[in-house]
């Protein structure tokens, strides 16, 4: 069966699964899933459609991504459109308008003076880019012995090597030992039982922990360091919300050092927490921010790196006239496909005003509410929030770390409801356009999935 027949199957009830043993699937337990799949076959607003022809209610808006809902027609329209007037262009000594006019509106939502875009296809792609870009700013002004990154422990800046390298993931980082980047150190994460648990937003505890990186400035010196990388809220390795103060002072300390700030939105950009950026709603800004995902709503691969004037002013400035500044892009940078689904799902965006509606309309508010609602269900240690985002975080079995959430995403799937787990935390993100009835679906589905696993 192929992909149509699926989808168009997909529409109407349950459909015949294809041969599963060709792909070797990303991120998953090939054997569980192979052995028992659960295939997703049509999308439609807030609902995915099974292969076994049940409604899936999206509780974390595909993978943090579908921030405007599926299916959005504009932007079906405006792949369509553009694939039929022109499929492909080379992007490295040629333009096309429609990247253009996609940074144009990027730019317009950017925080500060971050208004010059890079295009790539990807977070992880988003992050090697703006760790590049670093690299050459610092070697532009004279400055090239500044080459180390600082990153952060439980961070999570995707799979390429500089992206593992600067991250804190254990699991990605023990297998792949052998491939990090050199001169990369690493800042403690802010998460703290003790002190934070049931905190609803940002914790009050936690700012001093950004001072580490006035010990990692002393230990290795300022003229060694490009940049610091972190997430301004840590998504995929458990929901750990920043404590207040503590990305201002490690603005602070970067601008003292002449630093470069990396905030890694891939997550937290395009109105997940109330406000375009997280650059906004904490009122702190990088001087770089890698995006990608919901940047298009997810209907095309695409990232997009914000870089402040300057940066921008000393590579292009810096280099003799004529020649390549940045040696440095992809074949698919600013793809026209990608780029007409960008500026379709910025539009919409901006007419429904999705990247405020979280704080705007008190969706935030409630949705707290409803997730910590559940700190009396069973198996919970801690709940997490900030913006459409929470995290459940469950006590782990002995020996059997991270199976008890696993069975909980089960149990949700099968109850009609889509989240996801990392560790032992489930993780929620549903679309912007949620409705409070559907937010108290999820927070009644979860009770009734952690009710029933072990
Ligand atoms: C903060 C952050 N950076 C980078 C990435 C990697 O993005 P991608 O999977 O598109 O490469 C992710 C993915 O979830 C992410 O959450």
């Amino acid at each position: 069966m192929d992909q149509t027949e699926l989808t168009r199957a997909g529409r109407h009830g349950a459909v015949d699964l294809p041969n599963l043993d060709a792909l070797w699937m990303p991120f998953t337990a090939n054997r569980d899933f192979k052995a028992a799949p659960r295939m997703l076959v049509s999308a439609q607003g807030m609902h995915y459609r099974s292969h076994d022809g049940r409604e899936i209610l999206d509780g974390v808006a595909g993978l943090w991504c579908v921030n405007a809902g599926h299916g959005r027609e504009e932007i079906v329209e405006a792949i369509a459109r553009q694939a039929r007037e022109m499929d492909y262009a080379p992007p490295f000594q040629m333009g096309h308008p429609v990247q253009f006019e996609a940074a144009d509106l990027l730019a317009k939502i950017a925080p500060g003076d971050l208004t010059k875009i890079f295009f790539t296809n990807s977070g992880s792609e988003s992050v090697d880019t703006a760790l590049k870009i670093a690299l050459a700013y610092h070697r532009a002004r004279g400055e090239g012995t500044r080459t180390m990154f600082i990153g952060r422990e439980r961070g999570y800046h995707g799979v390429g090597f500089g992206g593992i390298s600067v991250g804190g993931m254990v699991a990605n980082r023990k297998v792949f030992r052998g491939g990090m980047l050199p001169n990369v150190d690493h800042l403690p994460h802010t998460y703290s039982a003790e002190h934070q648990a049931f905190s609803r937003g940002q914790p009050e505890w936690g700012a001093h922990l950004a001072d580490d990186l006035e010990r990692l400035v002393q230990l290795h010196d300022a003229s060694n360091i490009a940049a610091v990388i972190v997430e301004p809220m840590a998504g995929s390795t458990g929901v750990l919300v920043p404590p207040k103060g503590y990305l201002d002072k490690l603005r602070a300390i970067c601008s003292k050092y002449g630093i470069l700030l990396i905030f890694d939105e891939v997550i937290s950009g395009y109105g997940r927490l109330g406000t375009p950026f997280a650059a906004q709603r904490f009122k702190v800004t990088p001087d770089i921010m890698t995006t990608a995902k919901a940047v298009n709503n997810a209907a095309v691969p695409l990232g997009a790196v914000f870089v402040r004037e300057g940066i921008y002013d000393a590579v292009v400035n810096g280099a003799p006239s004529g020649a390549v500044e940045f040696f440095h892009g992809y074949t698919y940078s600013g793809h026209p496909l990608a780029m007409a689904a960008a500026v379709a799902a910025q539009n919409i965006y901006a007419r429904d005003g999705l990247l405020t509606r979280v704080a705007r309309e008190g969706l935030d508010a409630y949705w707290e509410e409803a997730m910590h609602g559940l700190r009396d269900a069973p198996h919970v240690k801690d709940i997490r929030n900030l913006g459409l985002v929470a995290g459940i975080e469950l006590h782990s079995r002995p020996e059997a770390a991270g199976k008890r959430a696993f069975e909980t995403f089960l149990k949700c799937y099968e109850l009609g409801v889509l989240v996801r787990y990392t560790g032992d935390t489930i993780a929620l993100s549903p679309p912007l356009i949620i409705k409070r009835g559907q937010i108290d679906q999820i927070a009644d589905t979860l009770r009734r999935a952690l009710s029933s696993v072990q």
